[in-house]
């Protein structure tokens, strides 16, 4: 029943098919015309006479046109077929609100053959004998009654084609209610997703995939303008944490071409007015034909920008590319992305405020950590090389950065139970007395129970309790031993005694750091996790070593540790060890090591 080249139907097939069923149970043959007045559907199965005549005639198919033609102009009485009064036809126009969407034809008989028919069948060339034959068993209809069945006729098709279009409506408002429950929900649950516990990096990626299923965007790009850290004490985790772009599914990853992108919609970070309000998107659905955008004509057509703004700052932009659909964006879609913009700001917002806080408080850790490495002079730096020692090494066993980072802070509290060790013992010049190295021996029991009392940091106590175990059990406080030491006092422990063997002080000569390697390895097993040392032998501490002595301040610089550096002895100047010396600075390391057992 399908027409090829057939254009826009004034109707559905379905039903046009069952019309013309019904239509052909009474005698009558139907076809439906499209607004150009192209033949759509017909009935092939109809009267026999009909179909007879629309294959063997041509001038029968043009009389038939030429009444179409007559509807679609909206001839009040178009002329009659010149084949007589026999046959009857009607053309009758199917509308949409006023307008002629096509055209329904029906033909049925009509009386007794005339002369006209007559002369209509020799100028055809066609039997009218056997035309008058074949429609001899049809029902008959007056004019009167067509004229009444031909507005029931027309009736029916505009009530078919209503339904139709009322499905059709349906099931678009439908598909619409859905979109838009889709784009609701995504609206609100950014709140929850947008969590400051996660990296900004991963939530961005997540919102950047839950938007490109609902919205038909091919790319979307989140440009993050991030200032620069505040006062030096920025965790490098939080670093990490602050990318500069975001890209999801098809959208360039080169960060020159993305802020090229941000710039020419004017959504760059250095493009806010000077005065007045940003538009709050930027849309160009023919970016290929615009000539500031002549540079990436080859891969963009479609781009929305949205500045992400905060009190007169621009924290980023929001930026959708190009369609998966091959259409524009619409307004209702670009509210929708606007939505989503304002939520990116406030999280972005929120997460400013929290790296401002963050960096204050690291900033006062680091001010009470120096403040307790302080008190003896020789252990001046030690806390932060140790922090930044373990978070090697944490890096180096393949730790996630946010546990690198939690490595990082529990280096840098290790020792801060010395706070309750007395000056007198901490700070004494000469040798300890037994009881003063007990006393000082308290000092991860005194940490652990400071830090007890704060519920963020209960993930490190055991990195500030068990730095002094020791893996063959003859450590302190709990003689615990091999994997019953847990895996952060096993790390601070190495890092610590790494950094007490080769810190240089003017009276005294550390342990070269050959030296110090050697007493790792000899040691492994023993004394630290064979496993770490073996990665940190690995991590090339040679080049680690310079970089903290290198750079003075929060995470290194220069300083000893007070109990080595005393039974160590000597006074030689750095780099001046001789190699009678040495002997005596690897056994002064021994010495205390085996002493500190006790
Ligand atoms: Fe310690
Ligand atoms: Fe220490």
């Amino acid at each position: 029943m399908r027409l090829p080249s057939v254009a826009i139907a004034p109707i559905g097939e379905s039903s046009a098919r069952r019309l013309m069923v019904h239509w052909r149970g009474a005698g009558v043959w139907l076809a439906f015309w499209n607004a150009r007045g192209r033949l759509v559907w017909h009935d092939r199965q109809g009267p026999r006479v009909w179909t007879r005549l629309l294959v063997h005639s041509g001038l029968v198919r043009s009389e038939i046109r030429r009444a179409v033609r007559g509807a679609l102009a909206r001839e009040a009485s178009p002329a009659p077929p010149t084949w007589g009064s026999f046959l009857g036809l009607a053309a009758l126009p199917i509308l949409q609100r006023k307008r002629i969407v096509g055209v329904v034809t029906a033909a049925w008989r009509q009386g007794e053959p005339d002369e006209d028919f007559q002369r209509f069948c020799d100028r055809a060339r066609l039997d009218a004998q056997a035309i008058v034959q074949a429609a001899a068993v049809l029902p008959s209809y007056g004019a009167d009654w067509a004229t009444q069945w031909g507005a029931m006729l027309q009736f029916m098709v505009q009530q078919a084609r209503e339904s139709e279009e009322n499905a059709r409506q349906i099931e678009s408002f439908t598909r619409n209610l859905g979109d838009t429950y889709e784009e609701l929900n995504l609206v609100y649950s950014v709140g929850g997703m947008l969590s400051l516990d996660d990296a900004p990096h991963d939530m961005l990626q997540r919102l950047g995939r839950e938007m490109l299923t609902v919205c038909k965007a091919a790319g979307i790009v989140f440009v993050q303008h991030v200032e620069p850290a505040s006062g030096g004490f920025a965790a490098p985790a939080r670093e990490v944490r602050a990318p500069r772009c975001v890209c999801v599914g098809q959208a360039p990853e080169d960060p020159a071409t993305l802020r090229r992108l941000a710039e020419t919609m004017g959504v760059g970070v250095g493009s806010l007015p000077l005065e007045g309000a940003a538009p709050s998107y930027v849309l160009r659905n023919n970016a290929d034909e615009l000539p500031e955008f002549s540079w990436a004509a080859d891969w963009l057509d479609h781009i929305v920008a949205l500045p992400l703004d905060r009190d007169g700052r621009r924290l980023g932009a929001m930026i959708a590319l190009n369609r998966t659909d091959g259409g524009d964006y619409s307004s209702i879609e670009v509210k929708f992305l606007r939505a989503l913009a304002d939520r990116v700001t406030s999280f972005l917002e929120s997460q400013h405020l929290y790296d401002e806080l963050a960096d204050l408080l690291m900033g006062l850790l680091h001010a009470l950590i120096s403040s307790i490495d302080a008190k003896d002079p020789y252990t001046c730096g030690h806390s932060q090389r140790v922090a930044a020692m373990s978070r090697r090494l944490a890096q180096a066993a393949g730790f996630e950065p946010a546990e690198c980072h939690r490595v990082y802070l529990a280096g840098l509290l290790h020792d801060v139970g010395k706070i309750g060790i007395p000056d007198a013992i901490l700070c004494k010049p000469g040798k300890l007395t037994e009881e003063e190295f007990r006393i000082l021996r308290k000092h991860p029991e005194i940490g652990a129970r400071i830090l007890s009392q704060i519920r963020q940091v209960q993930d490190l106590l055991p990195g500030v309790l068990y730095h002094h175990e020791r893996m063959d059990g003859r450590g302190y406080p709990h003689r615990l031993a091999g994997k019953d030491i847990p895996l952060l006092g096993r790390i601070i422990c190495l890092a610590d005694c790494f950094d007490a063997m080769t810190t240089n002080r003017t009276y005294r000569s550390a342990l070269p750091i050959d030296l110090a390697l050697a007493e790792v390895r000899r040691c492994a097993g023993t004394q630290f996790d064979p496993e770490l040392a073996e990665k940190f032998l690995e991590m090339d501490p040679k080049t680690l070593l310079a970089e903290l002595n290198g750079a003075p301040g929060s995470e290194a610089g220069g300083g000893a540790r007070a109990d080595a550096v005393r039974e160590l002895g000597g006074h030689e100047s750095v780099g001046s060890v001789s190699p009678q010396s040495l002997g005596a600075v690897v056994k002064g390391w021994q010495r205390l090591q085996r002493r500190q057992l006790h």
